[in-house]
């Protein structure tokens, strides 16, 4: 395997919000959560769970959510208003609440499905696919239960649309690797 091009997928990895009408299969969502569930977690216990959501309804009322729960975040110039009827694919990441419902089993659950989500983006941006995580939603997860029919013991991490992107998209910014290591002690600089 080489490095570079692992680099490379790694780089320009993007949050791509805006996608062409164009279907994604079945079988491209499946080999993307296929490398999603590659993902390690806890004694191994894989709590993740995906609902794939094509249904304009259930993703136009998603959508709606998604808005009202910007605009309280952000006020009514939330950045990233969104068309979510018209993405192509839904992926809403949940987890099998086997931790315990506490502080520390959320983010004990937490810390054993993220690593998939990552998984998830590469893997759909390998493909050329076009995603971005969005994590606001614990705070409306009662009305996500009915929409999607959770049962009790399976809680909404994430939400990715999916898609096809509207454009290239270059390399993502990020700040110089030295400026965040340490060495030895916090602070003392890597080189
Ligand atoms: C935990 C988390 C939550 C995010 N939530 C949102 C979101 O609600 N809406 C959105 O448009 N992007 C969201 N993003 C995407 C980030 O805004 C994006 O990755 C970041 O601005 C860097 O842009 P880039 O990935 O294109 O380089 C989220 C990313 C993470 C890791």
């Amino acid at each position: 395997m080489d490095i570079t091009e692992v680099e490379q997928l790694m780089a320009t990895q993007r949050a791509v919000r805006r996608f062409r009408d164009e279907p994604v299969e079945d079988a491209t969502i499946e080999r993307v959560l296929a490398a999603a569930t590659r993902a390690p977690s806890a004694r191994n216990i894989q709590p993740w769970r995906f609902v794939v959501v094509r249904d304009p309804e259930t993703k136009g009322r998603l959508g709606e959510i998604f808005d009202e729960l910007g605009q309280q975040m952000y006020g009514p110039n939330a950045p990233d208003h969104d068309h979510w009827r018209d993405v192509p694919v839904l992926v809403v990441v949940c987890a099998e609440m086997v931790f315990g419902r506490d502080a520390g089993g959320e983010s004990a659950l937490a810390a054993s499905v993220y690593p998939a989500v990552q998984n998830l983006l590469l893997a759909a941006h390998a493909i050329g696919l076009g995603t971005v995580l969005t994590t606001r939603w614990k705070r409306r997860e009662a009305e996500l239960r009915p929409l999607l029919r959770l049962p009790e013991n399976v809680s909404v991490l994430a939400i990715v649309p999916m898609g096809w992107p509207d454009r290239a998209y270059g390399k993502n910014r990020r700040a110089p690797v030295a400026g965040v290591i340490s060495r030895e002690r916090f602070g003392t600089p890597w080189r």
